[in-house]
């Protein structure tokens, strides 16, 4: 089964700690290629108050999409842009005022915090996003130490925030404490999206099939369309899923 979703990776060229040039994003999704994704989401980091960053990631990712048509990959990826929120600080007006994407322009957000971040602030900044017309989706979720707790994951579902962990984690050997707290909640269909979190060729390089074929075999069809195709189709449909 290909055509998969890549909903978290930074393969824009020169505007985070991703790749660094041209040539390294088309190497990057080429491999993606490879790997059987067809649709990517480029999620570039972003710290609310950077005024300036949008419109610069926007005009590379426009570089991007214009090298990605005269290369080999032309008509067979379809690249959009979002962001990768970092939520220490609030996001809700910078999110108005269009200084940071959503995905791939609709209401869903993907957002990042510290690993050690308190359960109170992620929770807090869920709540103000989602009461202001915004579909959070909470970015590798298996780094947070306070949603290890059950009652705070739960709190999340509950106010309707989506989950998205990382292909290499759910590769992982099942010796890691993250690999297998993420494969427990894959078995219970509690994770919405997949994403590589490549930084292109030279950090984390984009690897999607392995993790696909674990959730085929092992969660049953139904729940891996769901996660590997009709979730993402949702986010850009920009429909609830
Ligand atoms: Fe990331």
């Amino acid at each position: 089964m290909d055509g998969f979703y890549d909903m978290h990776c930074h393969l824009i060229p020169g505007v985070d700690d991703g790749s660094e040039s041209i040539e390294e994003s088309l190497e990057a999704l080429r491999q993606e290629y490879e790997e059987g994704v067809r649709y990517v989401m480029c999620t570039p980091h972003i710290a609310p108050g950077e005024t300036a960053a949008a419109d610069c990631q926007r005009r590379q990712f426009e570089l991007l999409q214009k090298a990605v048509s005269e290369s080999g990959l032309a008509g067979s990826m379809k690249l959009y842009i979002g962001n990768e929120i970092y939520g220490a600080v609030p996001c809700v007006q910078p999110l108005k005022d269009g200084l940071i994407h959503t995905l791939a322009a609709g209401h869903y957000v993907l957002v990042e915090f510290s690993p050690a971040e308190t359960f109170r602030h992620i929770e807090r900044t869920f709540r103000s996003l989602l009461n202001s017309g915004y579909l959070p989706i909470a970015a590798h979720i298996e780094r947070y130490e306070c949603l290890r707790d059950k009652d705070a994951l739960e709190a999340l579902e509950e106010l309707g925030v989506c989950f998205q962990v990382n292909t290499a984690t759910v590769t992982g050997s099942p010796f890691l404490r993250e690999t297998r707290w993420v494969r427990g909640l894959l078995r219970e269909e509690r994770i919405h999206f997949l994403g590589t979190d490549s930084h292109g060729t030279h950090y984390r390089p984009p690897r999607m099939r392995e993790a696909a074929g674990w959730i085929e075999k092992h969660c049953g069809a139904e729940y891996a369309e769901k996660l590997l195709h009709k979730n993402p189709e949702c986010v850009l449909r920009d429909e609830l899923i």
